[in-house]
């Protein structure tokens, strides 16, 4: 009956005209503040988290998961009662009993507060991901935990949910090593470690094979210095692993437990891996090539001899150069770019625009103890579509050093969460050059601007008819308000959120999803028609935040989940 105020818009062939009408209506894109300090808006959201953000992750829930490890003994959140029930009372006992001592919080982003967990395990610089119905698996640690799994979650919100350890054992030593959940059945594979030359799979590929060695491993760990720990693993869409370690890359087939390819060396001396830390994403995978192209990019890192310059007090500048490499196809060859200063231990963030948020750090130095100085304040925004020479742009600066230890979060609202910041083996507040950091910052881009408000798509509604998930390829339903009509640019990006530590993000990767349909209502509510990813090679099943983006402008992120046919 309202036929004659609705119109049937083809999102593809209609660009050219919107863009038309967009321009017309609003060249107030020149509203855009070139503040010169640079742009974007640092939060400070708790003066004290208690515990030390070395290792974190989102939840569905919009809660997010820090934990440090038991080794510390003493962390910022001491206990009235111990887990077992039993009284803290103060006494130097109790104050060097790590179980009078929260290691593990579940922040809450509604409440802004923080709420302990039980985690009594020296999880120190271990691994993790999340499975499909939203449980994070942590993998590893140090000692007698470096053959531990905990799991928490699926929690709700409220319900107290809390870690479970693993009753089964990992086969080796998991310290330093990185995770990443594969396709199929759940299943994640955990890469490396200190002295673990090798892989295996939790749960267990078949009963007889425990841990499988990797020899890339071994030859690219430099002696004591490592330079090869939490390996770099991205999971490709031809269901393969890119592994890099230090300067080289292979692509693993890990059902055939074979190296298929050998990536050129990254060029330029130095390291980026662990002590070395540059940090690492995908590139975001696009419908526009049927999701076959995948570029993985890589920034930042140690120069050689770093760590052992690093125990005389001396600290080495960092690398200020990344590559991009195309891991598809047959033609592999490093792109080198530099970014505008030197860094290292920085976090990789893939924004809903596709951009990349390079955040965290220090000029100088290695990762480890005391072995970093001058804190990279400045994040950097690097957009991969614009042409070389033009991509980095400098971001407003913040005044806490963010330097081992520290993590970085892409959080619904578009804003990253950083905390974190521990290069001391206990944490220690004064008399030392980085003290340990318990504050929660976040960091808003531009794009969370007032002055963008015309453009925000708002009130995102996912319509997946009462169902768990959308099945990979299968369409589903968008609603959301605009005052506005939606620009040339409209995307739909889904996010799969990651486990971060150490400048790893493990699992992060960001798809631009097909709308094949949109329309609109006579009163500002627009309806995409949008296709889920077409398979768990492309998207591990699992939960994404999926966000609507106009003209660069992202709206709040939902939840969707991508399912199995099965498994409906
Ligand atoms: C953090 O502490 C400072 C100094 O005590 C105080 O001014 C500020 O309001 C606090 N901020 C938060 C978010 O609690
Ligand atoms: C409670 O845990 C502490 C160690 O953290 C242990 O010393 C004590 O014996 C335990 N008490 C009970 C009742 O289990
Ligand atoms: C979540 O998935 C894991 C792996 O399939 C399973 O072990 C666990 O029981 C599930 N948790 C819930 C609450 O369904
Ligand atoms: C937030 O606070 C409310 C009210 O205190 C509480 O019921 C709820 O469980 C909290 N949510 C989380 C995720 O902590
Ligand atoms: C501060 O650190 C220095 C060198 O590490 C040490 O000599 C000094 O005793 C420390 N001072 C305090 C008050 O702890
Ligand atoms: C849009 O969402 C806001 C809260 O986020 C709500 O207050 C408002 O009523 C919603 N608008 C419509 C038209 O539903
Ligand atoms: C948009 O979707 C909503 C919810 O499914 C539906 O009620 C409405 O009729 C749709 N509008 C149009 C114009 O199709």
């Amino acid at each position: 009956m309202e036929k004659h105020s609705q119109r049937l818009i083809n999102c593809i062939i209609i660009g050219a005209a919107l863009l038309l009408h967009c321009r017309i209506s609003y060249g107030a894109k020149a509203v855009v503040s070139h503040s010169p300090e640079g742009k974007g808006t640092w939060n400070l959201l708790l003066n004290d988290t208690g515990v030390v953000g070395v290792h974190m992750a989102l939840t569905r829930w919009n809660t997010v998961i820090l934990f440090d490890r038991s080794g510390s003994v003493r962390s910022g959140y001491q206990l009235r009662h111990r887990f077992n029930g039993t009284r803290c009372k103060g006494t130097r006992d109790d104050m060097s009993d790590p179980a009078c001592f929260a290691h593990s919080v579940e922040y809450s982003i509604s409440n802004n507060s923080v709420r302990y967990l039980n985690l009594m395990s020296d999880t120190f610089s271990s691994s993790g991901s999340i499975l499909s119905n939203g449980t994070i698996v942590q993998s590893g640690g140090f000692g007698d935990a470096s053959t531990r799994i905990h799991y928490i979650g699926p929690c709700t919100s409220g319900d107290g949910c809390d870690w479970n350890l693993d009753k089964k054992h990992l086969a080796e030593k998991r310290w330093y090593a990185s995770s990443q959940l594969l396709p199929t059945d759940d299943r994640i594979i955990v890469v490396g470690g200190r002295g673990s030359f090798s892989y295996e799979f939790v749960p267990k590929m078949s009963t007889n094979r425990n841990a499988f060695h990797l020899s890339f491993l071994q030859k690219t760990n430099d002696g004591n210095e490592g330079n090869n720990l939490y390996p770099i693993v991205h999971l490709s869409v031809d269901g393969k692993l890119f592994i890099f370690a230090n300067r080289d890359s292979v692509l693993f087939n890990y059902k055939q437990n074979k190296v298929e390819k050998k990536f050129p060396r990254i060029p330029g001396l130095g390291s980026r891996s662990y002590p070395s830390t540059g940090s690492s994403v995908m590139l975001p995978l696009d419908q526009k090539d049927g999701f076959r192209v995948v570029e993985v990019m890589i920034c930042g890192g140690a120069a050689s001899g770093a760590n052992a310059a690093a125990r005389q007090g001396k600290f080495l500048t960092a690398l200020n150069s990344c590559g991009r490499m195309v891991i598809s196809g047959n033609k592999h060859r490093w792109k080198m770019e530099n970014m505008p200063g030197p860094r290292l231990m920085n976090d990789m963030v893939l924004l809903p625009t596709g951009h990349v948020l390079i955040i965290n750090g220090a000029k100088r130095g290695c990762s480890g103890w005391g072995n970093a100085a001058g804190p990279a304040l400045e994040p950097y925004l690097y957009n991969p579509k614009k042409i070389v020479g033009r991509r980095f742009t400098v971001l407003k600066s913040t005044k806490i050093a963010r330097m081992y230890q520290s993590s970085a979060i892409l959080v619904p609202d578009g804003s990253v969460l950083v905390a974190g910041s521990n290069p001391n083996d206990q944490y220690t507040y004064k008399n030392v050059s980085h003290p340990t950091e318990l504050r929660l910052q976040a960091f808003m881009p531009d794009y969370m601007g007032k002055e963008y408000s015309h453009q925000r798509p708002h009130n995102v509604s996912i319509d997946i008819k009462g169902k768990e998930g959308v099945v990979y390829g299968h369409e589903f339903l968008v609603r959301f308000l605009m005052e506005s009509q939606p620009g040339e640019y409209l995307a739909f990006s889904a996010y799969a959120p990651p486990f971060t530590t150490h400048s790893q993000s493990m699992n992060q990767r960001l798809l631009r999803l097909r709308c094949t349909r949109i329309i609109s209502d006579a009163n500002g509510w627009w309806n995409a028609t949008v296709e889920a990813p077409p398979s768990a090679n492309v998207a591990p099943s699992g939960f994404y935040l999926l966000s609507v983006v106009n003209e660069g402008i992202p709206s709040i992120s939902e939840w969707v989940k991508f399912i199995h046919a099965d498994s409906t």
